[in-house]
């Protein structure tokens, strides 16, 4: 085993494929969800299919109480955390800022920054050297949207990435002496599901054009890079990007 990896979101999408990748590299995996349970039971199955070890965990990372009973489940179930993958992510409504309001803009916030704190606290506490940790290393699934900023879809998703981004690089520094790595990729154009919720189900066949190399990427392309930065391989790298996002 190569420790213990608890992936958020992961039962669908760029989630799904790490969580997969991550079992294949030899975690044990936790695969976290908030509402299909079928759809993570699915991604659990496969993972012991493949002769790999996993567990379910429903948990809506945005509530404090929830990310305390996940951790906690994953310390009983699999055993001390090494790696985790915040990659719980949401967009809404494709629409200008001039007409978000603000039971909007404090969902996204919750879901997508306040989570990824949280998430990153519980495993701070439980790596870090100075607390009697053996370290590990934490992926931020931010987006290259945090570069550009969703103009006229939804800027409020691009500016929880930049928080997300401010969180990879304080909180590296912050932990680097103490055996735990933070470091983030930014995913451009995916197929997956999340385009649906902004209203645009096609989306990144759309856009795809945009793209130097003209061409969506798959979700096993952002797991492969997420898996990489987790890995003993990039042990000098912290507070370091990996754009994922065919060259935009
Ligand atoms: N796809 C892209 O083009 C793209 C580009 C750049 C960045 N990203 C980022 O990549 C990450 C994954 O995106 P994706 O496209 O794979 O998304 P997705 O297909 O919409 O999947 C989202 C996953 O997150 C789970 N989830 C949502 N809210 C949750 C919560 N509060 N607590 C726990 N789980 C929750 C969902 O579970 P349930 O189904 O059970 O709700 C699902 O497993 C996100 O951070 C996204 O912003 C995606």
């Amino acid at each position: 085993m190569n420790g213990v990896l608890i992936v958020t979101g992961a039962s669908r999408g760029i989630g799904a494929a790490t969580a997969i990748e991550g079992a294949r590299r030899g975690y044990a995996v936790c695969v976290n969800y908030r509402r299909d349970a079928a759809a993570a039971d699915l991604v659990v199955a496969r993972i012991r299919d493949a002769g790999g070890r996993a567990i379910a965990v429903a948990a809506d990372v945005s509530f404090e109480s929830d990310v305390l009973r996940l951790f906690e489940t994953v310390d009983r179930e699999l055993g001390t955390l090494t790696a985790l993958v915040n990659n719980v992510g949401v967009l809404e409504q494709q629409m200008r800022v001039e007409t978000m309001t603000a039971d909007r803009l404090n969902r996204i916030w919750t879901t997508n920054i306040t989570s990824a704190f949280l998430c990153a606290r519980e495993a701070v506490l439980r790596m870090s050297t100075k607390r009697g940790g053996r370290g590990g290393a934490i992926v931020n699934v931010s987006s290259a949207a945090s570069r550009l900023g969703s103009s006229n879809e939804y800027v409020d998703y691009a500016a929880s990435k930049g928080a997300m981004d401010t969180l990879t690089i304080g909180l590296a520094k912050e932990v680097a002496d103490e055996g735990v790595r933070v470091n983030a990729v930014r995913p451009g154009f995916i197929y997956t599901d999340i385009h649906a919720s902004g209203g645009e189900p096609g989306r990144v066949d759309r856009v795809k054009t945009s793209v130097p190399m003209q061409r969506g990427g798959r979700p096993e392309e952002v797991a492969a890079a997420i898996v990489w930065l987790l890995s003993d391989e990039a042990s000098f790298t912290t507070g370091g990007f990996v754009d994922v996002a065919g060259g935009r």
